[in-house]
């Protein structure tokens, strides 16, 4: 894509994202929307980055986060139509992948989890939109057409066309419809190690029951094996 493309494409995302943008010119937007500027500026970063030029593409995203309070990588990949709402505090790490028409909001993270090296931050998919704050951790996936709630904290996949919020995010939406039935009911989960705990206790209650048979002391049977591990001794006391 030529330069005037890239810049006329660009600007066309704010213009169709932004409402705020309606009685702005183009030349206004180049000048004040620090989402335009951050991602024009990381196309030349990326450019030279691409090319092994040392130093200067991350000095092109050091002054643009310093202007605009938006930081992005040099080596992060993004596809078409990318637009930033407002911008400050936004951080898209070195190995992040967005696809096309991808929407932010300002104090976004697509960031790692640690200090592991190699691919470690989120690859977003085409049309997806990301309110503010939401903070998107690890080398997850978030499929096509998803949205993720403001202040979200999201540390796994998300499946296309799914709405995730809250911390940690987890879907209230898919396809436009809410999500119902067990897998909607986070506050229930099943604990697996309770289970298994209560299942042992039964086992050792009924061997129990079977050495005082054996030994013909009925009384020993029983123990005190509690199934719930989480319940001490009754505080009604007796
Ligand atoms: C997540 C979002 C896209 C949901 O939009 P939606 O598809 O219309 O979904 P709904 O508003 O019907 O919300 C579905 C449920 O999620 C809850 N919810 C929505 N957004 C939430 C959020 N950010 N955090 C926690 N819960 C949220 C709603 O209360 C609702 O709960 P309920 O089913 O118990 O009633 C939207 O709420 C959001 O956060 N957008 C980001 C906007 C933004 O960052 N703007 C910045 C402008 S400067």
């Amino acid at each position: 894509m030529t330069v005037a493309g890239e810049i006329g494409a660009h600007v066309a995302a704010a213009r169709g994202r932004d409402p705020a943008t309606a009685n702005a010119s183009t030349v206004q937007i180049l000048a004040t929307w620090p989402g335009v500027q951050a991602v024009l500026a990381h196309r030349i970063a990326h450019r030279l980055h691409q090319q092994s030029v040392p130093l200067i593409p991350l000095a092109i995203s050091y002054l643009a986060r310093a202007i605009t309070g938006i930081e992005i990588h040099p080596g992060a990949r993004i596809g078409q139509g990318f637009f930033i709402d407002h911008g400050a505090g936004v951080v898209v790490g070195e190995t992040t992948e967005i696809g096309d028409d991808v929407t932010l909001y300002q104090g976004v993270t697509l960031g790692g989890t640690g200090f592991q090296a190699g691919k470690r931050h989120p690859t977003v998919e085409d049309n997806v939109t990301i309110g503010s704050g939401a903070k998107l951790l690890g080398p997850i996936e978030v499929g096509h057409g998803a949205k993720v709630g403001a202040n979200s904290v999201v540390v796994e996949d998300v499946p296309p066309c799914t709405t995730v919020v809250g911390n940690p995010g987890h879907p209230v939406k898919v396809e436009g419809r809410k999500v119902e039935g067990p897998d909607a009911d986070w506050i229930h989960l099943p604990d697996p190690v309770q289970d298994a705990v209560k299942s042992l206790s039964a086992r050792i209650k009924e061997l129990e029951g079977q050495v005082a048979e054996l030994s013909g002391n009925e009384n020993r049977g029983g123990g005190e094996s509690d199934p719930d591990p989480r319940r001490g001794r009754s505080s009604a006391g007796g």
